[in-house]
């Protein structure tokens, strides 16, 4: 890859081969600011490779939790912490003074959407500022939050050169190396998925690269922080944009009286120029929803509209109110009026086998069918209790009762815990949303599909 070879070349060897040989040894100490669901992974990854990792957690029930090697994120056991924790290698504190103790900080911090969906980059910038304050000759920062291009630079570099009085290549390196993990994916973690690093200047992206492949199968550089924030952008959007068509598929499928999974099915038996995506009843979690907002704001700015990102929006947000449509259709096939209803919904995370409801399209149907004043209850092996329309909700136990006594059980997410032949046996009719009934064998005229 010869992306980096027109980088100007800088000066301060010395503070390069320092971190250099410490990166190399694995004697470097790395922070991770924000240990969630970004942090917490990346930290024991560095640590089972020798790095001693500090983490600075805001949120002091989390760092506890950490410390006494209790996890809170799915992909991670609290044994794997315990592993970190027992051994010394990995320890989390609440406030920033350790910060001139570490040769490397890494930010996870979140990255959301105001209420009008414009960046909220007031984590970053924060975090930024606590670093700038503490920060020393010879130290890699590296942005791994999603963010627009331009963050890195535009935002991060002035408030860490003003607060410190330092310099991007000349004192301390700076990079952008987003984070591509996908929660509960068994095959592909933080260790052998490729990982894009960019910076500004050629020292920053050498150190970022050799910080990276300490841990990482391949480190793919690219030649500036806002090349490599704009492939994160990306990655996301084209998902919301291929999520967004095959909703508008089964949209249209429903006007042809067209079962979509069959036609996407048969689709994806061909070979080539085609990936397999499919429709449900919304998207989200915190990426798929928010990122492509982050470069339509940024596109904006430049004068340029991104009509597939508005377009893929606007197509996802209207599933959760489909998936109502077809709940009343159904009830009303069985000649039951929405606010005598009681329905089941059957997953409430935004993803399966995960326990994160955040954004989730779940709570968009019950927030619906709340207001149509329809009886709720809701099961979720993974989250015990959630709140939707300012109502308290527990997780009811999936027993032979609790199906049969609801008039429609809703499957807003296909957890593969559930007994899925089970429930359509129990229950009088079901609304699949996820096509988690299509491969079992059970009484299709009570399922109704998306
Ligand atoms: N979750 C994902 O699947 C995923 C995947 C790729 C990228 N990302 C991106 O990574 C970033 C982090 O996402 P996440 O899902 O890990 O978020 P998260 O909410 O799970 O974790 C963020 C953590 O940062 C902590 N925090 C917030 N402000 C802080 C501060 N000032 N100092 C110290 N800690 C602070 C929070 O308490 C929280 O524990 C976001 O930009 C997100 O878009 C997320």
């Amino acid at each position: 890859m010869t992306l980096v070879s027109n980088l100007p070349t800088d000066p301060a060897p010395s503070q390069f081969d320092a971190l250099e040989q410490l990166i190399l040894t694995r004697s470097a100490t790395v922070g991770v600011v924000g240990l969630g669901y970004v942090g917490l992974p990346f930290a024991i990854e560095k640590t089972k490779v020798g790095f001693s990792v500090i983490g600075i957690e805001q949120n002091p029930k989390r760092a506890e939790r950490v410390n006494q090697a209790d996890s809170y994120i799915d992909d991670i056991s609290s044994e794997t912490l315990n592993q970190a924790i027992s051994n010394g290698k990995l320890k989390a504190v609440t406030h920033f003074d350790v910060i001139s103790e570490m040769d490397v900080i890494v930010i996870c911090v979140p990255t959301p959407l105001t209420k009008n969906l414009t960046p909220n980059l007031s984590y970053v910038e924060s975090v930024a500022q606590e670093i700038g304050k503490r920060l020393r000759p010879g130290q890699l920062v590296s942005l791994e939050s999603t963010t627009y291009p331009g963050t890195t630079d535009d935002v991060i570099r002035p408030i860490l050169e003003q607060i410190s009085g330092l310099q991007q290549g000349q004192d301390f390196f700076l990079a952008h190396s987003p984070e591509r993990v996908d929660p509960g994916n068994q095959r592909y973690t933080t260790q052998n998925t490729n990982k894009i690093v960019g910076a500004s200047d050629s020292q920053s992206l050498r150190v970022a690269e050799l910080f990276y492949q300490q841990t990482i199968s391949q480190v793919v550089p690219v030649s500036s922080a806002k090349a490599a924030e704009l492939v994160k952008v990306f990655e996301n959007t084209f998902r919301a944009v291929n999520i967004a068509l095959v909703n508008e598929l089964a949209l249209l499928c429903d006007r042809l009286d067209l079962d979509v999974w069959e036609v996407l099915d048969a689709a994806n038996t061909k070979p080539f120029g085609i990936m397999p995506f499919y429709p449900g009843p919304g998207v989200g979690g915190h990426c798929i929803p928010i990122d492509p907002h982050y470069l339509e704001w940024k596109a904006k700015e430049v004068n340029f509209n991104t009509r597939f990102i508005a377009l893929a929006g606007e197509i996802n947000r209207r599933m959760p109110s489909f998936a109502r449509s077809k709940a009343f259709r159904v009830l009303n096939q069985l000649g039951i009026a929405p606010s005598r209803a009681q329905i089941l919904i059957v997953g409430i995370t935004y993803k399966k086998d995960l326990a994160d409801w955040r954004e989730s399209p779940a709570i968009e149907i019950m927030k619906f069918l709340l207001k149509d004043q329809v009886s709720l209850r809701y099961h979720d092996p993974y989250i015990d209790h959630i709140s939707a329309a300012g109502q308290h909700f527990n997780s009811v136990p999936l027993t032979d009762a609790e199906i049969a006594r609801a008039d429609l059980v809703l499957i807003a997410t296909d957890h593969s815990c559930i007994d899925y032949g089970n429930l359509v046996a129990q229950a009088k009719a079901v609304l699949d949303t996820r096509g988690a009934t299509r491969k079992i064998e059970c009484d299709r005229t009570k399922v109704t599909l998306l």
